[in-house]
């Protein structure tokens, strides 16, 4: 029986995109600045992701690339027009939180960034495309981060719940899928980045960090108390970078080593889908002597607000070793650094290409959590390079997808819930770690280089027909050659 089994019906096939990496109009009609609009593409990018150096004016010199992306704020139609011609049942995008409150706290939202968003799920709406719709992808205006140092301050949780009760209230009619913070976990590895937090030299980062997420998972929480009274019908999740960390031998040390290294993530979904922290946590607090601030009814909140499904982004899986020879031996993939895995391949940026990885995540996860899934980010940044006629042939996208359409589908066979699978960048967009235009995940590509040059023009890859016959199949055509 299990082999005829089939994506389900109703499956959300579609594409994923952040705001600050595709809208551009990072000033216009009232927007206020964020982090993510502070990210140069030059070699400080990285100190400046991790929170390292204090960046929060634009610097004459440097090109930032999202301040324009891909124009997404002007072109939104053209786009959804070709997301419709592919035949997308949904579609990814967040919410710039300073688009509606410029500087985080105003009394008023400002309408025009809230217009901007109606038109856009109005715009998918005309083609039957289903928002999904994340909160918070990485961005945090600017002013918060000056006045109070975001997330590290409690008051972002007030705020944050103010921005989502007025979104849900604007849109409550038009969207039903929303996440509350993109990879929550990015908050430890890239501070700034995912969560606007530079740390000061005389700061403990655990401390600070990990007081963050008490933040972070107190918001969310509110975040998901306000959908259910608001908007009762919609559901509202989570969002973990996952990928498991293998054991690199079977050393019972590389197996803790990994199983330790996979709950550094869980935590945060932990909280957030089972509602309470769990016991490794305490303990990590406790002997590392993080004092968490929390107030009373902090725990009920967390307890009584729990997620309706667990969504995740799969690039790459990781290896765990505690032998320092195997250490010297790294590799990177989705920010996360790891230990290089003998197995498996690495795309041109280095992240581990592992299909059958996305099989055991979702597995790990139902396991654990059993909640729906939804596969919200995944694909291969790779060089495209249009041919004399602007024809792009990128067979090996059409190959890593594929593969993880796959290994998708035995995971549905294993009985997990997935509800959908939206890739990430359909359309080229402005990559989150380095900057570059040329990392490409798109069906769709934007003649845009990485030093701003280009028109904007978009333009049909190869595997722009590919996915249109996934999803006109509904998964049932994965091999053939269109
Ligand atoms: C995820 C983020 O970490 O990976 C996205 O949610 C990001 O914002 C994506 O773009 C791919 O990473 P990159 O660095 O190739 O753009």
């Amino acid at each position: 029986m299990t082999n005829d089994m089939r994506f389900p019906e109703g499956f959300l096939w579609g594409g994923a995109i952040a705001a600050n990496q595709a809208e551009g109009g990072y000033l216009e009609d009232g927007k206020g600045m964020t982090n993510v609009d502070l990210l140069p593409r030059s070699n400080k990018r990285r100190a400046i992701m991790e929170g390292k150096i204090d960046s929060l004016k634009p610097n004459e010199e440097d090109f930032y690339p999202s301040h324009e992306a891909i124009n997404f704020y002007h072109r939104y139609k053209e786009d959804i027009a070709l997301f419709a011609e592919m035949g997308f049942k949904s579609f990814r995008l967040s919410i710039s939180w300073a688009r509606i409150f410029p500087n985080g706290d105003d009394e008023q939202p400002n309408e025009a960034g809230l217009k901007f968003y109606d038109n856009v799920f109005d715009e998918l709406h005309k083609y039957g495309i289903e928002p999904v719709v994340t909160i918070a992808h990485f961005d945090v205006p600017v002013s918060l981060i000056e006045r109070f140092g975001s997330w590290k301050s409690r008051r972002l949780v007030d705020l944050f719940e103010k921005f989502s009760r007025t979104i849900f209230e604007r849109y409550k009619n038009k969207v039903k899928y929303w996440m509350t913070f993109n990879e929550i976990n990015m908050l430890l590895h890239l501070p700034f980045m995912g969560a606007g937090i530079v740390l000061k030299e005389d700061e403990d980062r655990n401390q600070v960090l990990y007081q963050a997420a008490h933040h972070q998972l107190l918001a969310s929480a509110k975040a998901v108390q306000a959908a259910r009274e608001i908007t009762p019908e919609a559901q509202i999740g989570c969002m973990l970078a996952a990928g498991m960390n293998y054991p690199y031998s079977s050393n019972p040390e590389d197996i803790w080593k990994g199983m330790d290294k996979d709950r550094e993530s869980f935590f945060f979904i932990d909280v957030q889908s089972r509602g309470e922290y769990p016991g490794y946590a305490k303990r990590f607090f406790e002997e590392n002597n993080l004092d968490i601030k929390m107030q009373d009814g902090d725990l009920e909140l967390l307890k009584e607000n729990t997620v309706d499904y667990i969504g995740f982004s799969y690039y790459s899986s990781r290896c765990a070793s505690t032998d320092p020879e195997v250490l010297k031996n790294q590799t990177s993939g989705n920010v996360f650094g790891s230990v290089k895995n003998p197995y498996t391949k690495v795309s041109e940026w280095g992240w581990t290409i592992d299909p059958k990885g996305l099989r055991i995540t979702a597995n790990q996860l139902w396991d654990r959590y059993q909640k729906p899934l939804f596969v919200v980010e995944n694909g291969l940044g790779a060089v495209d390079t249009p041919e004399e006629d602007g024809s792009i042939h990128d067979d090996y996208r059409i190959e890593y997808l594929r593969e993880h359409f796959k290994e998708m589908l035995e995971a549905i066979k294993d009985g997990v819930e997935i509800i959908g699978y939206t890739s990430w960048g359909p359309i080229d967009i402005v990559s989150a770690s380095t900057g570059e235009m040329k990392k490409r995940y798109g069906y769709i590509y934007v003649d845009r280089d990485n030093e701003g040059n280009g028109t904007f023009n978009r333009s049909k890859k190869k595997s722009f027909d590919w996915y249109k016959q996934v999803i006109e199949t509904n998964g049932e055509s994965l091999g053939e050659e269109v």
